[in-house]
C-alpha cells in the first residue's frame, strides 16, 4: 500500500498540477490562475504527493451566497484530479474530504458545490460516495455543449471516510 500525503499546494508544485490538470481534464486555466487561488485560498488548495511525484489536487474557493436572506461561503470545487495509475485509491475523496474540512474550519463555508459532466460516472461516482447531491442541471454549460451537473453537499461532510 503507497503512502500518500495529502497537504497544501507549494509555489515550485504549481506546474505539476497544470500538466495533470491540462493530461486530465478538457476544462483548462492560465497560470496565473492557478497561482491566484494559491494565494488567496492557500488551505483550500491541496496536492496528494507519492514521495516527490504529485499524483493528484483539488483546487477550492470561497463564493459568497444569499441563503434564508443571510450572507453565507460556500465552497466552490474549481478542479480535482487524480493521476491515472494512481485512481481508485481513495485518494480523490482524501483530497476533497480534506479541502472541505478547511473550508468549513478556516474559511467558515456551510455547503460545498460544484460542476461536473453528466457523463462523468467516476467524478459523479466520487461526489454521491461523499454525500453529495444533484441540485440542478446547467445546460450547455460546457464548450462543447454538454450539460452539467451541480452537486452540492452540507458542511462539515455528512460522510468523511478517509
Ligand atoms: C474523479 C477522480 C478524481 C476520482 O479519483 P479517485 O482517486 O480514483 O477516486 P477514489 O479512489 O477516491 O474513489 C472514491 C469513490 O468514488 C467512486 N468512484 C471512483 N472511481 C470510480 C469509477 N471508475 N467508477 C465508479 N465509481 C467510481 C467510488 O464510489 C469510489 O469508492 P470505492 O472505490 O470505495 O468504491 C478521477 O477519476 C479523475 O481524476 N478523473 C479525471 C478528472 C475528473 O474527471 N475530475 C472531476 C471533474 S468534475
Amino acid at each position: 500500500m503507497l503512502s500518500i500525503e495529502i497537504r497544501p499546494v507549494e509555489l515550485p508544485e504549481l506546474d505539476d498540477v497544470i500538466r495533470l490538470n491540462r493530461v486530465t481534464l478538457p476544462e483548462n486555466y492560465p497560470p496565473q490562475f492557478f497561482q491566484e487561488i494559491m494565494s488567496q485560498y492557500p488551505k483550500a488548495f491541496l496536492v496528494a504527493k507519492s514521495g516527490s511525484f504529485t499524483v493528484g489536487y483539488v483546487m477550492m474557493r470561497i463564493e459568497k451566497s444569499l441563503s434564508l436572506l443571510r450572507w453565507v461561503n460556500r465552497a466552490h470545487v474549481i478542479s480535482v484530479a487524480v493521476h491515472k495509475s494512481f485512481r481508485r485509491q481513495g485518494i480523490g475523496r482524501r483530497l476533497l474530504a480534506t479541502a472541505a474540512e478547511r473550508c468549513n474550519e478556516e474559511y467558515g463555508a456551510v455547503e460545498v458545490y460544484l460542476e461536473v459532466r453528466v457523463s462523468n460516472n467516476e467524478a459523479v461516482g466520487l461526489y454521491r460516495s461523499m454525500g453529495f447531491v444533484i441540485k440542478d442541471v446547467n445546460q450547455g454549460y460546457y464548450s462543447d455543449g454538454e450539460d452539467a451537473y451541480v452537486m452540492q453537499a452540507p458542511l462539515p461532510l455528512p460522510m468523511v471516510r478517509r
